[in-house]
């Protein structure tokens, strides 16, 4: 391909070019340049370049028919995906309700029987508990000061009930009848990666999209469900069994492949749930989740939406129809699977967008000692070997980024459930939040519980030799991360 670059009378185009007109206009000269001598030859001292624009311009001050306001198509575009995305993070139930509230009933569980569920329902406060977050934003300031007076009962499901309606639990739409009864409820991406500030009260506050809620008790709320006989046949065990594993799970944690694989339970009989992660800070990544060759964050997110929140949509991955490796998958139609409405698909592409526009959140100035961080710094890139995985800025692998199990010294059982039998390198974020992000520890299955224990891992694992002093200034390092 060949194209032409002529002065060109507005600035825009002439600038979105200039990077390589910067070094291609003086070796060949204006008003006609090809693009393949490029290259040629050193290349002399740069001088200011002259604006020139795309040979679309049909002639000298007349708008290109393509290039005009591109740049403006771009930007625009960007706030469009940006908006949707973040509406379908925050909000989109992608026809889950029809498994959530249809199939399990896990409202009438949340409803209680009082107001025509079943149980004793779900006060605001076991909301919380259970680990649920409130958006403070979508409480009206008159019902807001009631709530900060002790003038509402949270002690009443009626109150989460109409905290629902309101729109305000994070990650969960309840769906109401004319009478006002909750009649069904879905699910959201936010349920599990996102918390909020707990600037209100702690439970409530701001959003914070993107941010691992790992506070949030999923499997525990599951099991409440009604009717569990969706899950019993799918996983193919009992009942007791289904609530059991569910059970196991804890605070932060959810099993994306149990029913794909069937496995519940590792092999030292611990649960076999994996820490939620974050889902942000993940432009430039490329091999997502904990293991690794399942895709990258649209293969994911499609994936979850399907096989995960039971959204309606379309999703294909032949490898989900190995019925040695993925037995529940294949016998559930995974790696092939073709709802009659799809709500999914046409949002993946603002999703992804959205997601990759989420910034790793910064450490706050005072949590670490600049001084230590900065010889931390020098070891992880050099003495301590971190750097050969975790690549700064990213921190992950630029390119592969995989690694057996034995690489990075640990047991393989996780890694044995992804396509590619391995682990992916952690794209180090937000390692200073102790409190929030990281209460449950560090690695996929939360193993180790602080990064004390992690360099101590890699120190004997490598065999470092890093002395207590080197521990100490690493961490700092790895507290600015
Ligand atoms: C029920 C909880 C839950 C819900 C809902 C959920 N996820 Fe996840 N998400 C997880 C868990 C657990 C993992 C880790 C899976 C693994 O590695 O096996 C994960 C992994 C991810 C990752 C990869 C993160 C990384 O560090 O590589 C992204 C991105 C992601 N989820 C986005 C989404 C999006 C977008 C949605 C909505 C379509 C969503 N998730 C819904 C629990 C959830
Ligand atoms: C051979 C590649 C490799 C090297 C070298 C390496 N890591 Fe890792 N790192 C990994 C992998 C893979 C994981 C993910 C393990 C898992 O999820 O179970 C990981 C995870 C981590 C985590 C956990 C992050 C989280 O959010 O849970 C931290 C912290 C970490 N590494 C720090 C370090 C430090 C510090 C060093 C140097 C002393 C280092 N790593 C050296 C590959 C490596």
């Amino acid at each position: 391909m060949t194209f032409s670059i002529r002065p060109l009378a507005s600035g825009a185009i002439g600038l979105a070019v200039l990077g390589f007109v910067a070094c291609s206009y003086n070796e060949a000269g204006p008003p006609e340049l090809h693009a393949s001598v490029k290259s040629a030859g050193p290349r002399p001292a740069p001088r200011e370049p002259e604006p020139v624009a795309l040979a679309a311009a049909p002639r000298q001050g007349a708008p290109s028919r393509y290039a005009d306001n591109y740049q403006q198509q771009i930007a625009d575009h960007a706030a469009r995906m940006l908006e949707e995305g973040r509406h379908t993070f925050r909000f989109d139930t992608f026809g889950s309700e029809d498994f959530w509230g249809g199939q399990l009933r896990l409202h009438e569980a949340l409803a209680g029987e009082k107001l025509g569920g079943v149980g004793s329902g779900v006060s605001p406060k076991a909301a919380l508990e259970a680990g649920l977050k409130v958006d403070a934003d979508a409480i009206p300031p008159d019902l807001a000061g009631k709530i900060k007076a002790g003038q509402v009962n949270l002690d009443d499901p009626a109150t989460t009930a109409e905290l629902l309606k309101l729109n305000a639990v994070v990650g969960v739409t309840g769906f109401f009848n004319e009478r006002g009864q909750l009649r069904s409820m879905g699910i959201q991406c936010a349920l599990c990666h996102s918390t909020v500030d707990d600037s209100f009260m702690p439970g409530i506050g701001k959003r914070l999209d993107g941010w691992a809620n790992r506070d949030l008790n999923v499997g525990a709320i599951v099991a409440m469900a009604p009717n569990l006989k969706p899950l019993v046949d799918l996983l193919g065990v009992d009942e007791p069994t289904v609530k059991t594993v569910l059970n196991s799970w804890g605070p932060g944690r959810y099993d994306a492949e149990l029913n794909m694989d069937g496995k519940g339970v590792r092999p030292d009989g611990k649960t076999a749930a994996t820490l939620m992660p974050s889902a942000f800070g993940l432009a430039g990544v490329n091999n997502h989740t904990w293991t690794g060759g399942w895709g990258t964050v649209t293969y994911w997110n499609a994936y979850v939406a399907n096989t995960q929140m039971h959204g309606k949509g379309t999703f294909i991955d032949e490898r989900l129809s190995d019925a040695a490796r993925y037995p529940v998958a294949a016998k559930a139609g995974y790696g092939q699977k073709r709802d009659e409405v799809d709500l999914i698909t046409a949002k993946l592409a603002a999703l992804q967008f959205y997601q990759l526009a989420m910034p790793t959140p910064k450490a706050p100035e005072g949590s670490y000692d600049t001084v230590m961080a900065s010889r931390g710094e020098a070891l992880f890139n050099g003495t301590a070997k971190c750097a050969q995985c975790h690549v700064p800025p990213l921190f992950t692998e630029p390119g592969s980024n995989l690694h057996k199990a034995s690489d990075i010294g640990i047991d393989d059982f996780q890694a044995n459930r992804g396509p590619a039998k391995m682990y992916v390198t952690t794209p180090l974020r937000a390692l200073f939040d102790a409190q929030k992000l990281h209460r449950h520890g560090f690695y996929h299955d939360g193993r180790f519980a602080t990064l004390e224990e992690i360099i101590d891992h890699y120190n004997q694992h490598f065999r470092l030799q890093l002395s207590d002093e080197q521990k100490r200034d690493l961490l700092e390092y790895l507290k600015s991360i």
